[in-house]
């Protein structure tokens, strides 16, 4: 039984073809190779996207989805979540789909479940289909020719999951990433090269990924405001000149603080893009771990 739990999970090759399939899956129009299978998907904290993303995914593939409403659901009544998800394993869906603010937490789960778990988010850990939809978006912006290409990753790095992710992944396809943040938003014991602020590097830079600051996750004020934060880490148009580059972020943007207006209607700023190549990306995840192929 394959998970996806990070994307150690995936090797090159198995991504690779993965992206086959998503770019037959592009146009996010029906192809019901899911049809008679049910999705479950359990969002212990906020999503817009990804879990939309994931539901519209399943639909196109013509699976049946349930969200399950973890509010109104047995957690508030001191269920475990492990019970919870037995439970629902119990009535044999064909793939569970998990957030949690718990790092770890997805992984932990594997014993419990016949079918494949993928992790849609866990704490500040793993965020693996963000990251496998963020490489397709890169490798289908540069037509496949990423080899050496530089990542400037903006922002709160030591909190961000999709952050961590996509240093786990990019640099497998040989995507060089220089991380800018202040200090406190910094990773300790990275192997990547670091810098304070965007202006060091741009000459060099081909992609840049901006973080939202992750808030939730902080258990003291770094800033007095988030505007405080925006006048060093904001991209804008200043910022990036005419520099050719790729503007990447996973949303929720904080407009004019982790990217401006202007900028988010620049045409080298492919957020939308990535949300709907989510959908065929994560298309593609489902196809893969549901059909075994
Ligand atoms: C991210 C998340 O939830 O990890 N958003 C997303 O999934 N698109 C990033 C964030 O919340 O900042």
């Amino acid at each position: 039984m394959q998970h996806l739990i990070t994307t150690k999970d995936f090797t090159n090759d198995e991504i690779k073809a993965l992206y086959e399939d998503a770019k037959l899956f592009n146009d996010l129009q029906s192809n019901l190779v899911l049809k008679g299978k049910l999705i479950v998907t359990l969002f212990f904290e906020n999503s817009t996207r990804t879990r939309s993303s994931f539901e519209i995914a399943a639909k196109r593939l013509g699976a049946d989805v349930v969200n399950l409403d973890v509010g109104t659901s047995s957690s508030s009544k001191g269920e475990t979540i492990f019970d919870t998800v037995a439970n629902l394993n119990a009535m044999k869906p064909d793939a569970i789909v998990i957030r949690h603010s718990e790092c770890g937490l997805p992984q932990s789960l594997i014993d419990f479940v016949d079918c494949p778990i993928l992790n849609a988010g866990d704490g500040k850990n793993s965020h693996p289909t963000q990251a496998l939809l963020d490489l397709y978006t890169i490798l289908e912006h540069f037509d496949g020719d990423v080899k050496g290409k530089k990542l400037a990753i903006v922002g709160d790095i030591k909190t961000s999951r999709v952050a961590s992710s996509n240093l786990e992944l990019l640099p497998r396809f040989g995507i060089e990433p220089i991380l800018i943040a202040p200090e406190h938003f910094m990773p300790d014991n990275t192997p990547f090269k670091k810098e304070q602020f965007l202006h060091q590097v741009i000459e060099e830079v081909d992609i840049i990924m901006s973080l939202r600051t992750q808030l939730e996750r902080h258990s003291q004020a770094y800033y007095l405001s988030l505007g405080e934060y925006g006048k060093d880490y904001c991209i804008t148009k200043e910022s990036v000149g005419d520099r050719n580059i790729l503007l990447l972020h996973p949303g929720p943007v904080n407009r004019n603080i982790d990217i401006t207006d202007e900028m988010l209607v620049d045409a080298r700023c492919k957020v939308l893009r990535q949300v709907t190549n989510g959908v065929a990306v994560r298309m593609a995840i489902l196809k893969k771990l549901i059909l075994k192929h």
